[in-house]
């Protein structure tokens, strides 16, 4: 991870223009770092980048391979990677799922994440350095009944962290992974709404309930999987790969 003081260092953060991805790219910024940030949303794009000249923002579906090609070739040599897109999937019982919406979870969750492997780890082994930090989930420890394309597709993100690991790090490439917990962010908010709408309970019971199984009792702001990040992708993080590190105040089960 040397390089020259006078560049600042760059960072891509993949569906970087809303929540926990916009709150990482912020997190980089602020230290300093050059930022890419791609998203599918133009909008939330051009939100994202006004007035942050640190920020560039690109249009891209994760999914789309030739698409996250052109994307790594537009935005130059990367230093860090962070694979944060990742999608909701079906929600319901397995049987209610259908295979396209299971085959579009993997493809933006797990496949998104190979294409930005596969587009920036030429450039990385050049340098001789990178650091890939991929955005998995508290539900991956705990499991979560009606989640199941969701965390299957987040084991295989976890999977791929640890044996990408082991594959690049003798090209001085680290690979870890951030399991963010119970988040204060819309798609929390979301899905506590229809949680209470399914048992017929108050957004604040629902809540309730699900803090009583984090030990520190919180919830987590998306700035702070930006600063376990900004950690993983620093030089004082150096000998740290092939780990998966909870940022979730000990979720010690999900209902
Ligand atoms: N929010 C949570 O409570 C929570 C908890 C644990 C883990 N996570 C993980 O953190 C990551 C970010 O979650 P979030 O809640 O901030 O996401 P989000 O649902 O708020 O979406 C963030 C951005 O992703 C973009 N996006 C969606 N599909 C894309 C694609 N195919 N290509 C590029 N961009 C795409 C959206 O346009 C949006 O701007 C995900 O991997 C998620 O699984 C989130």
């Amino acid at each position: 991870m040397s390089k020259s003081t006078t560049q600042p260092r760059h960072a891509v953060v993949t569906a970087g223009a809303a929540n926990i991805g916009l709150a990482i790219a912020h997190v980089f910024a602020d230290a300093g770092w050059k930022v890419s940030i791609c998203d599918v949303d133009q909008t939330a794009l051009d939100a994202a980048c006004a007035g942050n000249p640190a920020v560039s923002g690109y249009r891209v579906d994760v999914a789309d391979a030739a698409a996250v090609e052109a994307f790594s070739a537009d935005c130059g040599p990367v230093d860090v990677l962070i694979n944060n897109a990742g999608v909701a999937g079906p929600i319901g019982d397995v049987e209610t799922n259908s295979p396209e919406d299971w085959a579009r979870c993997f493809a933006v969750n797990v496949q998104g994440a190979f294409h930005m492997v596969r587009a920036v780890v030429p450039g990385m082994k050049g340098a001789g350095s990178g650091a890939i930090i991929n955005i998995s989930t508290a539900s991956a420890v705990t499991g979560l009944p009606g989640r199941t394309a969701y965390v299957a597709s987040k084991w295989a993100l976890e999977g791929m962290t640890r044996n990408l690991a082991r594959e690049l790090g003798p090209a001085g490439i680290r690979v870890n992974g951030i399991r963010p917990g119970f988040m204060d962010t819309e798609r929390m908010r979301m899905l506590m709404g229809r949680a209470a709408e399914a048992r017929g309970a108050s957004v604040a019971e629902v809540e309730a309930e699900a803090l009583g199984f984090i030990s520190l009792r919180t919830k987590i702001q998306p700035s702070e999987i930006g600063e376990m990040a900004l950690f993983l992708a620093s030089d004082a993080a150096r000998h740290v790969t092939g780990q998966i590190i909870g940022v979730d105040g000990n979720c010690e089960w999900e209902g």
